[in-house]
């Protein structure tokens, strides 16, 4: 299918990059339909939009992982590749380039960017005092300790917080630490650590804040950490380590947290080189590419402070704009692998058309950071109303008698009718850009609804041929309007719905000037769904 391009905005959509110890399940697929059908839409509205993403593959959950399996993270972080690759694939999601953060790109912009910062004085070395497992060897994350809150007492608490009393404190003040990865008691001992100069940076971060795109929630929330305490930031991580190493420094890896969002870059990169596009030139300050961030609320630290001072720390480009989603919860529960709502999204697939999803995502979610609840019962009802009863209804009930007529349209068709769907487009863009898709969701459906209406009320079934053919020709075209105006959301059921119009080129501009002249036999495209 071609997608013209009228090369106006130059952008570049990423989301945030799965790590690449799991599975994906469908709290990634809620980011990825999200970020897709903007690039869609973006391409579909004469834009040239790019979707880059990779696997997250750094740190120690790769390692222990690839560990406890018997094999070695490169040999893990290929399978992991695959895996999200393919479950991508099924719900349709269309990346420009899907790479890894294990690659010589990555490497190489890991360390110039570092090497950049060091150069304007922003790396400095101090000794950090952790816990230890000298059986395992290795220094540990707050993840991987527990012990008793040395506030309230209470036991088994994981980390630097306590599920009792609420208290947060630095992990070597829990009392009796325990190591899970041995079981053994810890030591503290003393290791040399690199750290980024957050503070110098707080007057860029300051000028991003109010400059770029980001939700009113999210820069307040950010402006509050800009002005508590901003803390220099630990960027080195100890042996053993599956990562990047530090350059100049004996046995000092990048915490994933450098390399990941620079997988970005590196990803972008990979693609730019066959593609004669100058990475250098996508990410000066004076670029003329708009770049856009979707990532969940959980990591909007990161990406709203940390990486735009790194990346500025360089001279690199900032982001113009951070898009910030809530959580996913399935039937009003967080997910959770114990009570069986942590739903792989591969397994998913098995069981719904993943095109479905993708609608039903599309119908709840808007541009606010707020949490979006997959209900089986309301997914259903929502799939059989919507997408069988009014949108695809329109063209299996006028094909039967189009089909009449040698499946040739009439060109005698209610103008008037057309006018009322192609009115909504500006509308629909504007929801599309400002990623309202529920809204435009609604807004679309009242569009089938009228047309279906407008069918009941002709009564094409009553009347002679010819003006049974005018009048469900008329919905037809209508049916063309509407399947351009979802096609973002559910790409294959409307790839499919634009062969039996014998649609060739889609474009929303086009809408109000493309008529159909011709169709082919209708064969249903979307099942009722049964309960789940
Ligand atoms: O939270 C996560 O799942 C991380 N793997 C996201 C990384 S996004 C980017 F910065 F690389
Ligand atoms: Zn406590």
């Amino acid at each position: 299918m071609d997608i013209p391009t009228k090369n106006t905005r130059k952008i570049l959509v990423t989301q945030a990059l799965p790590y690449a110890n799991a599975p994906l399940h469908l709290g990634h697929i809620l980011e990825a339909v999200q970020t897709d059908i903007w690039t869609r839409f973006q391409n579909m509205n004469g834009n040239q939009c790019y979707f880059f993403c990779a696997d997250d593959t750094h740190g120690t959950p790769v390692m222990l992982k690839a560990k406890e399996k018997g094999i070695t993270p490169e040999e893990l972080i290929k399978d992991v590749l695959n895996d999200h690759k393919e479950t991508y694939d099924l719900y349709g999601i269309k990346f420009t380039n899907f790479y890894t953060t294990h690659s010589e790109e990555n490497k190489k912009y890991s360390e110039k960017i570092y090497l950049e910062a060091k150069k304007n004085n922003l790396i400095s070395k101090e000794i950090v005092e952790q816990l230890y497992d000298e059986n395992e060897q290795m220094f540990l994350s707050d993840r991987f300790i527990k012990g008793s809150c040395p506030k309230c007492g209470a036991p088994d608490q994981h980390g630097d917080n306590c599920s009792v009393c609420g208290a947060s404190y630095d992990v070597l003040e829990i009392k009796d630490p325990i190591s899970i990865l041995s079981n053994s008691e810890p030591i503290k001992k003393d290791s040399e650590h690199i750290f980024f100069d957050l503070p110098k940076k707080i007057d860029t971060l300051r000028e991003f804040l109010n400059k770029s795109n980001l939700q009113t929630p999210i820069k307040n929330k950010l402006k509050e950490w800009l002005s508590d305490d901003l803390k220099k930031w630990d960027i080195s991580r100890d042996e053993p380590y599956f990562g990047f190493k530090i350059p100049d420094e004996i046995n000092k890896y990048f915490y994933v947290w450098v390399d990941a969002p620079i997988g970005y870059i590196a990803s972008m990169d990979n693609w730019f080189k066959n593609n004669n596009i100058d990475t250098k030139e996508v990410w000066s300050p004076n670029s003329n590419y708009e770049i856009f961030h979707f990532i969940g609320k959980d990591i909007a630290y990161f990406h709203g402070l940390f990486w735009p001072a790194l990346l500025s720390s360089a001279n690199f480009k900032l982001p113009n704009g951070i898009f910030v989603h809530g959580f996913l919860t399935v039937n009003g529960e967080k997910m959770s692998k114990s009570k069986g709502t942590g739903i792989l999204a591969k397994e998913f697939a098995n069981i719904i058309n993943p095109e479905t999803l993708r609608y039903y995502f599309a119908a709840k979610l808007n541009n606010k950071v707020e949490d979006i609840d997959l209900n089986f019962e309301d997914y259903v009802q929502r799939i059989n109303s919507d997408l069988v009863g009014k949108y695809l209804n329109i063209a299996s009930r006028s094909a039967s008698f189009i089909k009449k007529n040698k499946n040739v349209l009439s060109t005698n068709i209610n103008k008037n009718i057309l006018n009322n769907l192609i009115l909504k487009k500006d509308e629909i863009i504007s929801l599309y850009e400002t990623r309202e898709y529920s809204k435009l969701v609604r807004i679309i459906m009242d569009l089938a609804d009228d047309i279906n209406k407008y069918i009941n009320e002709q009564t094409p079934w009553k009347k002679d041929i010819n003006e049974a053919v005018d009048i469900t020709s008329t919905a037809i075209n209508a049916f063309y309007i509407i399947t351009t105006y979802l096609h973002p959301i559910i790409p294959n059921i409307t790839n499919e719905a634009f062969k039996f119009l014998n649609i060739k080129k889609i474009s929303i501009d086009d809408v109000d000037k493309t008529e159909i002249n011709k169709i082919n036999n209708y064969k249903p495209l979307l099942n009722r769904l049964d309960k789940i």
